[in-house]
């Protein structure tokens, strides 16, 4: 019935969609046939100042124009109470949530000795918070439907670090952990989870990335990877993308081979590890654990114990080792 990829009869609820990649999402999942709660607590780009309700009402107001449906929310993703208004939102304006992107961001830049308690904390509840925020009550409608997408943005400064960030990366790469736990709790509940690091100029990033790249990194090169992330055919769960500039690809936290120290009864000392350091550091033949589980099978497995079976796989991304 549906062709390409379509969002008709479902609903999209995208946060910090007044400006910049959420209002693209936003657009585009409307266009195609998504109803879209815009979400803008519409603050400065540091998350400070007293917010407005223009730039989530402008978004709602170009979805309209384009014959789409959107309403508009104004509410702080940095409170459990926000999350729950936004989610509100959606089942009274639609009845239901689908698609959840968890976009809505800050920065508060500086070197750790630098760095205040106050900018430590604002950017953790913006980011981490925040996906725990809106998730939870978007995650308990989405199992109601047996059918959920869920997006969450990470960075390539949490992913790879980045100097003045601390507080930002640590806050998006504990995001990939929120990941690759719920996407085990949706498994049953036909609900998917990825993560997508974005690289494009916008409000955040214009005197961050270099000017001279403007015109390439079109914050547009990053939606069609978060459109089929979101659509039903999207294949994979627990998968970090990169995306821009029209390049695309996977990011992904690989485990190496190792090696077994002793006989698995007397404690290796510290000169054996520091005589086996290179061995213990290989990534050669590295691979992804879908799960703890798998991660401690592989370990037991090494041993020479293998006492817990790798979990059954699921998403085609999932690479298990074998000793
Ligand atoms: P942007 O500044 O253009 O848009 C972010 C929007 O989030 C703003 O409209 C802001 O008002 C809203 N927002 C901030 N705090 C909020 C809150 N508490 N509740 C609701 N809305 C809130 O930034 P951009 O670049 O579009 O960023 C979107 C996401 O992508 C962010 O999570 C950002 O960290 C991430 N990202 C962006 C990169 C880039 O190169 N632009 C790189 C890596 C990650």
């Amino acid at each position: 019935k549906r062709q390409g990829i379509r969002f008709d009869d479902q609903v999209a609820v995208v946060t910090g969609a007044g400006q910049g990649l959420g209002r693209l999402y936003a657009l585009e999942l409307a266009k195609r046939g998504a109803k879209v709660v815009v979400n803008d607590l519409g603050g400065a780009r540091d998350g400070s100042g007293q917010g407005s309700s223009t730039p989530a009402d402008k978004v709602v107001e170009e979805i309209k124009a384009l014959g789409g449906e959107a309403v508009a929310s104004y509410d702080s993703v940095s409170t459990p109470e926000g999350g729950e208004a936004i989610i509100d939102k959606a089942v009274e304006a639609f009845g239901r949530v689908d698609i959840l992107i968890n976009n809505a961001g800050i920065l508060r830049d500086k070197s750790l000795t630098k760095m205040e308690a106050s900018e430590w904390d604002a950017v953790m509840s913006v980011h981490l918070d925040g996906a725990y925020n809106v998730t939870r009550p978007a995650y308990i409608k989405m199992r109601e439907n047996g059918y959920g997408r869920i997006i969450v943005t990470t960075s390539a400064a949490g992913l790879y670090g980045n100097f003045g960030q601390t507080n930002y990366s640590a806050a998006k790469m504990a995001l990939v952990g929120f990941m690759n736990s719920l996407k085990l709790e949706g498994e049953k509940n036909g609900i998917k989870i990825n993560a997508i690091a974005p690289i494009a100029m916008t409000r955040l990033t214009e005197d961050i990335l270099p000017p001279d790249l403007s015109e390439k990194l079109k914050p547009e090169f990053v939606t069609p990877l978060v459109m089929f992330l979101c659509s039903e055919q999207c294949p994979v769960t627990g998968s970090i993308y990169n995306a821009g500039m029209g390049y695309y690809n996977r990011a992904a936290i690989v485990t190496g081979p190792g090696v077994v120290l002793g006989d698995g009864q007397t404690i290796p000392t510290a000169e054996e590890i520091a005589r086996n350091s290179k061995n213990i550091a290989s990534l050669e033949g590295a691979a992804e654990c879908y799960s703890i589980t798998a991660a401690l099978g592989d370990m037991l497995n090494a041993v020479g114990k293998p006492v817990l079976k790798t979990p059954p796989k699921s998403g085609d991304q999932t690479v298990s080792r074998v000793f």
